[in-house]
Formats: C-alpha cells, sequence, structure tokens
C-alpha cells in the first residue's frame, strides 16, 4: 500500500496519481482490484449513492458508515474520507475530533477538507500536526455550491486564478500532503502544480495535475443520468443493469426462469405425501 511520501514521490517522477471514488464494499473491492493509487470516500456519496440534490446533506455518521464499509473491501488500498460539510468549520477541536472519528472509525488513512479561509487553514494544521494527514480541495468546493451560485468553473479570470494560487501555496504550508483542483482551467492547475512541492490531484482541472479523480458511477454511468462535460464515461453500467433487469422481468413472467439448473428436486418417492 502507498503512503503519503509515495505520492510525493510520484510528483517528483511524473509518475501520475490515479485516484477514484468508492462508496461500498463492492466498489471498494473492484476499486483495489483496478490497482488505483488511492480511494476516495467522497461526500459526493450524498449525490450519486444516497440521491440527495448536493452534499451540503451529508453528515459525519454517513461518512463514517461507508468509509467503514470501504475499508472492508480494500484493506490494501490508500484511503481518503471527505470531512462533511461544516465539521471542520466551527473549531479546532470539532475538527480535531470528527478528523479523529473519521479516521478511528473507518480504518482510513487521511480526510480531506474544501477551502482554505484562516479557520481551514489553521484546522488543516492543527489535523497534521494531530497525525491526520491532510488532503486540501480547492476550486469548485461543492460544499460551497450555494455561494458559488452553482457548479461553474473557478479561477477563470487573473484575481480569481491568483487567489487560488495563494490558497494552493497556504494548503501546503499548513501541512496537507496533496491537493484536489476540481473544475479550474487547465493552464491554472498547471501553474499550480508546478508552484507547490505537493501532488495535485485533478478533476476537470486538465491534463498538467500530478493525478486524477473521478467519481465512481460516472466514470461507469451507474444510476447518474446527466455528466458534467470534465467525466469520461469509461462503460455504461445503466445500459448493463436495465439490460439484466429487463430480461429478468421478461422471464419471470414468460416461465422461463427459473430453469431446472436453477431448481432443487427431492426423489419421486418422497412426494406421495405431498397429494395426499
Ligand atoms: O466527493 C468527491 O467525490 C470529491 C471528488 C470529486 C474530488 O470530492
Ligand atoms: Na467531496
Amino acid at each position: 500500500m502507498k503512503q503519503t511520501t509515495d505520492f510525493l514521490k510520484m510528483k517528483e517522477n511524473g509518475e501520475k496519481i490515479v485516484m477514484l471514488t468508492a462508496y461500498d464494499y463492492p466498489g471498494a473491492k473492484l476499486a483495489e482490484k483496478s490497482g488505483v493509487d488511492m480511494i476516495l470516500v467522497g461526500d459526493s456519496l450524498g449525490m450519486v449513492v444516497l440521491g440527495y440534490e448536493s452534499t451540503i446533506p451529508v453528515t459525519m455518521d454517513d461518512m463514517v458508515h461507508h468509509g467503514k464499509a470501504v475499508k472492508r473491501g480494500a484493506a490494501d488500498t490508500f484511503i481518503v474520507v471527505d470531512m462533511p460539510f461544516m465539521s471542520y468549520h466551527l473549531s479546532v477541536r470539532d475538527t480535531l475530533l470528527n478528523g479523529a472519528r473519521l479516521i478511528q472509525e473507518t480504518g482510513a488513512h487521511a480526510v480531506k477538507v474544501e477551502g482554505a479561509d484562516d479557520i481551514i487553514i489553521a484546522n488543516i494544521s492543527a489535523l497534521t500536526n494531530a497525525g491526520i494527514p491532510v488532503v486540501s480541495h480547492l476550486g469548485l468546493t461543492p460544499q460551497s455550491v450555494t455561494v458559488l451560485g452553482g457548479y461553474k468553473v473557478q479561477g477563470k479570470d487573473a484575481e480569481a486564478a491568483q487567489k487560488l494560487m495563494e490558497d494552493a501555496k497556504k494548503c501546503e504550508q499548513a501541512g496537507a500532503f496533496a491537493l484536489v483542483l476540481e473544475c479550474v482551467p487547465k493552464q491554472l492547475a498547471r501553474a499550480v502544480t508546478d508552484s507547490i512541492s505537493i501532488p495535485t490531484i485533478g478533476i476537470g482541472a486538465g491534463v498538467y495535475t500530478d493525478g486524477q479523480v473521478l467519481v465512481y458511477h460516472d466514470l461507469l454511468s451507474y444510476g447518474v443520468e446527466r455528466v458534467p462535460k470534465f467525466v469520461k464515461q469509461y462503460e455504461n453500467m445503466n445500459e448493463m443493469a436495465l439490460r439484466g433487469f429487463n430480461n429478468y422481468l421478461t422471464d419471470v413472467k414468460l416461465g422461463k426462469f427459473p430453469e431446472d439448473q436453477h431448481s432443487f428436486t427431492m426423489k419421486e418417492s418422497e412426494l406421495i405425501s405431498l397429494y395426499g
């Protein structure tokens, strides 16, 4: 299993880091089997698995519940768990208690937090100093979607780009060991990647980041109808699953399932009593 220091080495060596989200046991098993470098138990859980409109309703209990399942499926992979909405904003004490709970109860290795306000930066330091590795997340930060006015590309003008660059450096200085960049122009992602020593992991951030992350259900077209421009849909699970369910339904209606091979039998001689 890779360690935080391995991800720094991968950046130095120009070896791309591959991160994939997972939310449950079967998904984590497949993710681990595929050989991805890191699994993220993202709070995208709220949208792709729990059916919420945003990540904001996701709770600490949700993250613990799903984090545990992922760990059971991927015992040999580095796992990052998202700290959910408002679990790392109130105070250093709350942040440490929540961070510790996520790590201790799930067995994950690191947490991820969005933003770089003064309090977040202080909390990144506190978590790191307490022995909890932190991944930062800048650009489009979905927990702030209401303030941002929707899911839009961030850092497009000079001022916003400069701010994001400064925020990235603050996250690095505070001790974050990696930085997720979501939905930013590829030029900005490249400049940030070149300006900090910790690896950048992009989603909708172009090809110049040190790694990439995609949401499991987006990549597989599994349960999602429309996906953002930055997603590549490698498979179509919707079609596969629907085909399977439709065939099952038809077979049962027509009496074609179950067949003999799916059925158990008893000896003829034991049958007498059943029909009197
Ligand atoms: O919750 C999530 O899946 C994420 C990734 C999109 C980075 O935060
Ligand atoms: Na997230």
